[in-house]
């Protein structure tokens, strides 16, 4: 089996949990590929703690149902990052998440783990733009290996569940990045 862990960072039921549903449903028409989403709005994580220590140990001193999800990224074969555009830049809970994985920088924990990132936001691509390079900064600082990139113009809360092309050519994504997982 090959397992795909996907993040996603919005606060409610709209684009980007769209986008990353589709992308998984590309993925899972390639054989012996699993996925799993996981809504960090339903997590609720805690914040980190402040204490830089955790640069220098294995694991974050904070305890919650982010951390076991966490330990989980070291041993999935892909990951898939999906936040909505806030102030061009992820959204809040999104950055929880990130600043969480400070232990596994040093260590190289998430080092060449193939990556999708995914962006949503509701005023230009530009403006995304900028979001999406934030993403790709936290990948370069982990040493994921980012072999697809998608952005996305949409506002309302339904705007790509209602955009059938679109959750289409998603789809469509999600299956040739399952396939370069197995090939
Ligand atoms: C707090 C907040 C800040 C936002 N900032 C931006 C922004 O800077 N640029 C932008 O294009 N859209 C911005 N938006 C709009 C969202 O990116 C847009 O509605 C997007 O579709 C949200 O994705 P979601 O449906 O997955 O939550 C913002 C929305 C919120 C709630």
């Amino acid at each position: 089996m090959t397992n795909i862990l996907a993040f996603s960072g919005s606060m409610r039921k709209g684009n980007t949990e769209a986008l990353t549903e589709a992308f998984l449903t590309g993925c899972k028409k390639v054989k012996g590929i699993k996925t799993k989403h996981i809504k960090l709005r339903q997590l609720k994580p805690k914040e980190e703690c402040g204490n830089d220590e955790c640069w220098h140990r294995e694991k974050c001193s904070v305890k919650d149902s982010l951390s076991p999800l966490l330990e989980k990224i070291k041993e999935t074969d892909a990951l898939v990052l999906a936040t909505p555009n806030y102030f061009n830049s992820v959204s809040g809970i999104f950055k929880t998440f990130i600043d969480r994985t400070n232990p596994y920088c040093k260590n190289r924990r998430f080092e060449g783990k193939k990556t999708c990132l995914i962006v949503a936001g509701g005023h230009s691509q530009e403006a995304n733009e900028k979001a999406m390079s934030y993403l790709r900064e936290f990948a370069r600082i982990h040493r994921l290996n980012v072999i697809e990139e998608i952005k996305i113009l949409a506002e309302k809360k339904d705007d790509v569940q209602k955009n059938r092309k679109l959750m289409k050519e998603t789809e469509e994504k999600g299956k040739k990045f399952a396939e370069k997982l197995n090939g």
